[in-house]
């Protein structure tokens, strides 16, 4: 809805004048829909609980998907794109060079906190501060190594890698095509949303199942009329009973949810839609391209498919629960929500469990996202001989872990084609695997459904509370295969056998 003549306010952004209309809509809508600077992201608007559309107003680090618009008159917005080109290269540079930055979505928002801070208290502990945010990829140590760097004003110059090794070893650990250079930690990794035309019709997920469209995302938004997410007071619940036995161990997991930070997003100009993968696998089966072109098609328009985060928790698909018993001899019963593959994928590491797929009501689930089922089949075997071995998954390579202050990893998965990617992946992977036996669940409610769609309520550790990760990285001439899978299933298994093996997963949540 267009405002009133007159009814406009004025601000700078990025050193230039901006008149804008005085709507009823945010700063993040204004940077990114208005003035299409595609640095700014989302992540989880209108919650206010990733940090991933972080921008400064008047120097201070404010989450712009939670601040009116119409508030800013008069103020002075900088993204990214503005800060000063000799902060912004040093920051990109040691983001780069410590491996803080793997798709980079949640990057400029933390830089923006980061040179906050630095100007404010310098030398402060960024731990803190950083839980206003959420990265999925580097599990926080390589982010503090970077804010370290810039801080001591050691300029670690970030071009001067082989940038085609360092992206085939993130692909070989990410899954799906990456890139690499510091250009990712600007927001410049390629995610399809940002460079979607500008005239595209936008389609939404309606709550019928159908596609909302709309001229603008709000007004898609809009016309799908779909409720705002919200966290829900229920407990997260084991879904399945362990089966009966007499067994040496047993572990029952609930829904968990992938929690990428990019959400799923697409666009079609016929005939071939763009679209954003990696997510660890959990972005593989996204109805989100093949909308697009459908849409594209029948409207003779460009299309671009967005989610929201409400709409990615409840399409999404989940990591299966399990509920299993073992026996140290590797003997056991392992039910799991009935999920294509996930059968094949147990019996190829664990071959004396008996799987027992099992119907029960609730969200979509997928083999796909990270060593879905093998982890959990792999701890369980763990706990009952009392003891982490080695894990080697198939394709992959081997890694062992131990967990007490610190985590300790060891990995060999071939030629390391870049050390700093690797060691990324790999404390990415652990921290993940420690988030997920810790704290990673959600809640359905008696019919199924996902009642806890804000980003917060899937209880992924922050970086003050995430141990610090030590990677050794065994320096091998094999063909490189992935190891970070190899360490996700590691450091899980051996951070339950440091808790004592408690019968339920999450262990120990708090948020
Ligand atoms: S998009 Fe604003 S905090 Fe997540
Ligand atoms: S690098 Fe932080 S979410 Fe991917």
């Amino acid at each position: 809805m267009p405002a009133p003549a007159g009814d406009h306010i004025t601000l700078t952004v990025d050193g230039r004048p901006v008149s804008a209309p005085a709507g009823d809509f945010s700063l993040l809508t204004l940077l990114r829909e208005h003035l299409g600077i595609r640095e700014v992201k989302d992540g989880c608007s209108p919650q206010g609980q990733c940090g991933a559309c972080t921008v400064l107003v008047d120097g201070a680090a404010r989450v712009a998907c939670v601040t009116p618009a119409r508030r800013m008159a008069g103020r002075r917005i900088t993204t990214l794109a503005g800060l000063d080109p000799a902060r912004r290269e040093a920051w990109a540079d040691a983001f780069c060079a410590t491996g803080a930055s793997q798709c980079g979505f949640c990057t400029p928002g933390i830089i923006l906190r980061l040179e906050s801070l630095s100007r404010r208290s310098p030398g402060a502990d960024p731990s803190g501060p950083l839980s206003a945010h959420l990265c999925r990829c580097t599990g926080w140590q390589t982010i503090l190594e970077a804010a370290r760097a810039v801080e001591e004003g050691a300029h670690v110059p970030g071009g001067s890698r082989d940038f085609a090794a360092a992206a085939r070893r993130a692909a070989i650990e990410g899954g799906g095509s990456q890139v690499a250079g510091p250009h990712v930690a600007c927001g410049e990794g390629g995610f399809a949303d940002d460079s979607a035309p500008p005239d595209a019709l936008v389609a939404v997920p309606a709550p019928d199942g159908g596609w909302a469209l709309g001229e603008t995302l709000a007004e898609a938004r809009q016309a799908a009329g779909a409720a705002e997410g919200r966290r829900s007071t229920l407990r997260p619940t084991p879904p399945l009973e362990v089966p009966p036995g007499a067994w040496d161990r047993t572990l029952q997991t609930c829904w968990s949810e992938p929690a990428y930070l990019e959400l799923d997003a697409s666009w079609c100009a016929p005939p071939d839609p763009l679209a954003t993968g990696g997510a660890c696998g959990a972005k593989a089966r996204s109805d989100a391209p093949a909308v697009a072109r459908r849409l594209a098609e029948e409207t003779g328009r460009p299309v671009r498919v967005l989610y929201s985060r409400p709409d990615a928790t409840r399409l999404g698909p989940k990591r299966p629960p399990v509920a299993g018993g073992a026996n140290a001899d590797g003997s056991g019963r392992l039910a799991v929500a009935r999920t294509p593959g996930i059968v094949e994928a147990v019996a190829a590491v664990a071959p004396g469990l008996e799987v027992i797929e099992t119907d029960v009501a609730g969200p979509p689930t997928s083999a796909e996202p990270r060593a879905a089922g093998v982890l959990e089949a792999l701890a369980l075997l763990a706990g009952a001989r009392g003891t982490a071995d080695a894990v080697r998954l198939p394709g992959g390579g081997v890694a062992t872990a131990h967990v007490g202050e610190v985590i300790s990893v060891e990995v060999d998965c071939g030629h390391l084609l870049d050390e700093v990617v690797l060691r990324s992946y790999c404390i990415g992977a652990a921290h993940m695997a420690y988030s997920l036996v810790t704290s990673e669940a959600i809640a359905t409610d008696d019919s199924g459904a996902v009642a806890d769609l804000t980003v917060r309520s899937f209880g992924v550790v922050p970086a003050s509370r995430t141990p610090p990760v030590d990677v050794r990285i065994v320096d091998s001439d094999g063909e490189p295969v992935n190891g970070s899978d190899a360490v996700f299933v590691a450091v899980a298994a051996a951070t339950w056998l440091a808790m004592g093996c408690p019968p339920v997963w999450p262990t120990d949540r708090r948020s």
